[in-house]
């Protein structure tokens, strides 16, 4: 169901509507329609403010010596600095709302980097206590690289305020991936706080592929907010089963309007929220045209009237506004889906306003993006189940939660190995994730595996009753990595657990250890 009585009154008298709250969620129950018509934060206008791009990270320092961790060569090395600080901004028109940030940004400054170059990220945990006096401690984990453990942001690997990690990233494969924090029990609090961002590896091929570039390849990063009426940000850390917010945010900013030229756009989009997952479509009927997802470019472009984006699931579209007059307002929209709480507006994400004269002599799309090896069935040399259930109040797989001390899989290093996941309910859906690899969707139970799927993906949506098998070498590491339900409600709650590739990899705890400020230069000299 959605929200307890008890959570529904104390949003409820924050909100100001105390009378009226239990008696409006009695009736939305689980909303299966476009909109309840139910506000929990102060109701606000769609398209009131204008769309904004997170800043670009530049890095502080850059070299061209090449090196290798061994495994992963790189030609030189970019050097990065982000604190992470509380900042404000306007969320609620006039009001602000305090957010844990990664260099003061929402969402943080996204990162562009070229494949194989290096990065070196020196991440500064400058956050301070909690409203409960408990140090904000944090892990970073850059979602969808292979980094070796020590650097992959294990939720047990914590920098206290007052200390830095210096992050290493290979860099090996041109995707959208993204940065978030991993701590914990509690990384459903941080990242809805604020601490996530983009993180984008281009190579080559991709950019001499005639693709939108420069200011129409745009971040499209989506989340889902609740925020009293005083501006700050409701969150129950006690909600043990999703996270519905009534506010969308496009980078940040609710329900944005977007100035749009007569071109083509490229736009990456990460949900970055807590439970929902969007179904979108344009309000005027076409087709959205899909190039890539979460692990990078599709074989071929695909065409498709709604796309289902997942918690943490990237996928990058293309729109082209060249056929559409000046004064054309088309509307990305959000569609219904199973089980997911709708309020007034959550039907509705942003909308592009196109505006000028057409732009001549744009290039059509390619008809061949990256070519993908499929993994074949009979390469896997083994097989293994993992069923994601609700467990007397928790969530857990194979009846198991989280213990770091127990590996549930042991994969050799580059064995490829079908896995095969269940979700063991039918009220709920979760978008698995695997850390290190990227893998290939085999099967789903109900036989619809969408074309925007048939790439390289690192988190699946496994819908209600679902069962779906994935295929994906082990490598190119060893070690312990996280695998979980990027429902951050349920892997907080404790679904999550790790495999371990090959023995004898490198400890992610104890190898690269946070160190207490001051820091020494981040760059050698
Ligand atoms: Cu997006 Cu384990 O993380
Ligand atoms: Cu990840
Ligand atoms: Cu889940």
């Amino acid at each position: 169901m959605g929200l307890s009585r008890r959570k529904a009154l104390q949003v409820g008298v924050i909100g100001g509507g105390a009378m009226l709250l239990p008696i409006a969620f009695q009736t939305i129950g689980r909303s299966q329609s476009g909109s309840s018509g139910k506000w929990l934060s102060p109701p606000m206008k769609p398209f009131q403010r204008t769309f904004r791009t997170p800043p670009t990270l530049s890095p502080v320092a850059s070299n061209n010596i090449a090196g290798s961790n061994g495994v992963q060569s790189f030609t030189g090395t970019d050097f990065y600095q982000i604190a992470m600080v509380r900042a404000s901004t306007e969320i609620l028109p006039g009001t602000l709302t305090e957010f844990w940030t990664y260099n003061g940004s929402v969402p943080g400054p996204t990162i562009r980097q070229r494949q194989n170059r290096r990065s070196i990220i020196r991440f500064i945990n400058r956050l301070g206590n909690d409203d409960k006096g408990i140090p904000i401690a944090t892990s970073v984990h850059l979602h969808g690289m292979a980094s070796l453990p020590q650097y992959d942001g294990w939720a047990e690997d914590l920098s206290p305020p007052g200390f830095y990690k210096d992050y290493i990233y290979p860099n090996d494969l041109a995707a959208p991936l993204w940065y978030h924090d991993h701590a914990l029990h509690v990384t459903s609090r941080n990242t809805y706080r604020g601490l996530a961002g983009m993180y984008i590896v281009q190579d080559n091929l991709e950019l001499e592929l005639d693709l939108p570039k420069g200011a129409y390849d745009l971040p499209l990063v989506l989340s889902d907010k609740i925020v009293r009426r005083n501006g700050t940000l409701f969150f129950d850390p006690e909600e043990l089963k999703d996270f519905w917010g009534d506010i969308i945010l496009v980078n940040g900013v609710p329900w944005p309007k977007m100035p749009v030229e007569r071109r083509k756009y490229r736009f990456r989009i990460c949900n970055t929220g807590g439970s929902r997952a969007y179904n979108l479509r344009l309000s005027n009927g076409a087709p959205i045209t899909v190039i890539g997802s979460d692990q990078g470019l599709l074989p071929a472009p695909v065409q498709t009237p709604n796309l289902i984006v997942g918690v943490a699931e990237r996928y990058e579209i293309v729109l082209d506004f060249s056929e559409y007059s000046a004064g054309t307002s088309i509307i990305l929209r959000n569609g219904e889906l199973k089980n997911h709480e709708q309020y007034a507006q959550t039907n509705i994400v942003m909308r592009f306003d196109v505006a000028g004269s057409a732009v001549v002599d744009e290039p059509p799309l390619p008809t061949t993006l990256r070519p993908l090896t499929r993994l074949d069935r009979s390469a896997a040399v083994r097989k293994r189940e993992f069923v994601f259930e609700r467990r007397k109040g928790l969530w857990a797989i194979n009846g198991l939660t989280w213990d770091a001390t127990r590996s549930d899989a042991n994969p050799g290093l580059n064995d490829v190995e079908i896995w095969r996941f269940e979700n063991g309910g039918g009220g709920w859906n979760h978008p698995i994730h695997v850390h290190l690899i990227d893998f290939q969707i085999l099967s789903r139970s109900d036989g619809r595996i969408f074309d925007y799927e048939r790439g390289r993906k690192d988190t699946v949506y496994l819908g209600e009753g679902q069962e779906i098998e994935v295929i994906a070498r082990f490598g190119p590491h060893r070690g312990k990595y996280m695998m979980h339900c990027h429902n951050v409600i349920h892997e907080d709650h404790d679904m999550m657990t790790n495999f371990e590739v090959g023995r004898g990899g490198p400890d992610p705890v104890t190898t690269a250890p946070p160190q207490p400020l001051p820091a020494p230069p981040l760059v050698p000299i």
